[in-house]
């Protein structure tokens, strides 16, 4: 059963400090500019160049829904030097009109952080279920990081649940993408909404998803087979020869 998303929006509703550099981040200003993002599919992508803002929108988009700003289910709460910035409090999200029973946020970078603190909540905690259990039953940090993705999605992700994810392709094989495709497929027909930044071609195709180019010169929904990503992927891997001699680099 599918159902309407969890969250259908997201605007920049406050005030932003004219010194904060967020105030002269190029996608911060166009989502301030367009009034509200929505998010009418259960399947969102955000992509984009590299600095364009992907992570610090994903991050406050996922703090603004109750999630630890480093990563993990709404009852995680470790803290570490990772960075993260301050745009939750200027944002404002839309709520469809069901919530969501379950839920998780992974960014790259902390992933292995979230490990840690399952072991340790397991180590301290008195109750009679190990949380790993609910991850497979093998510590994530005994498992590569590719499996133990994996483990996260196939294991804890439990439907009915808004997850956002920030690269989740960073672990994974080309294989293991369409892996999680398909896990993602069971979970969005479990009533699942995703809100997902990437870099990766292969996840961008995700059937029924909505794709949101973000740029400097502003965000616009598109077709996965009309993002720069895919073009330049394709035209590298249809003839990897001309592009290295466009390049330079061949011997
Ligand atoms: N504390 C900070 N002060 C000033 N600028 C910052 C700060 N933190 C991040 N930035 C800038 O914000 C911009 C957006 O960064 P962000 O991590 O959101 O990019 P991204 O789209 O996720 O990139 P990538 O694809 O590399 O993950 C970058 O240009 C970065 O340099
Ligand atoms: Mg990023």
């Amino acid at each position: 059963m599918r159902t309407k998303p969890f969250v259908t929006g997201v605007a920049v509703t406050k005030p932003i400090p004219p010194e904060d550099y967020l105030a002269s981040l190029p996608v911060v200003r166009h989502l301030r500019a367009m009034g509200e993002l929505p998010f009418r599919k259960n399947v969102t992508f955000l992509v984009g160049e590299n600095g364009v803002g992907k992570s610090t929108l994903v991050e406050a988009i996922a703090v603004q829904a109750g999630f630890n700003a480093e990563g993990g289910s709404v009852n995680f709460n470790f803290s570490t030097h990772d960075s993260h910035s301050e745009l939750w409090r200027y944002l404002t999200l839309s709520r469809g009109t069901t919530r969501n029973t379950d839920g998780f946020f992974l960014r790259a970078e902390s992933f292995y952080n979230v490990a840690s603190n399952i072991d340790e909540l397991d180590r301290h905690g008195g109750g009679t279920r190990m949380l790993i259990e609910s991850y497979g039953g093998t510590s994530l940090h005994r498992q590569s990081h590719g499996e133990s993705f994996l483990s996260l999605v196939e294991h804890r992700f439990g439907g009915h649940g808004l997850y956002i994810l920030d690269e989740p392709e960073a672990a994974l094989s080309p294989m293991k993408q369409m892996t999680l495709m398909c896990l993602m497929r069971a979970l969005v027909d479990e009533a699942s909404q995703f809100i997902i930044s990437t870099h990766s071609p292969m996840l961008m195709t995700f059937p029924g998803a909505e794709i949101y180019e973000l740029s400097d010169a502003g965000i616009r929904s598109v077709r996965a087979q009309d993002t720069e990503h895919f073009r330049l992927m394709k035209q590298f891997l249809n003839a990897p020869e001309q592009m290295l001699r466009y390049l330079e680099l061949e011997e």
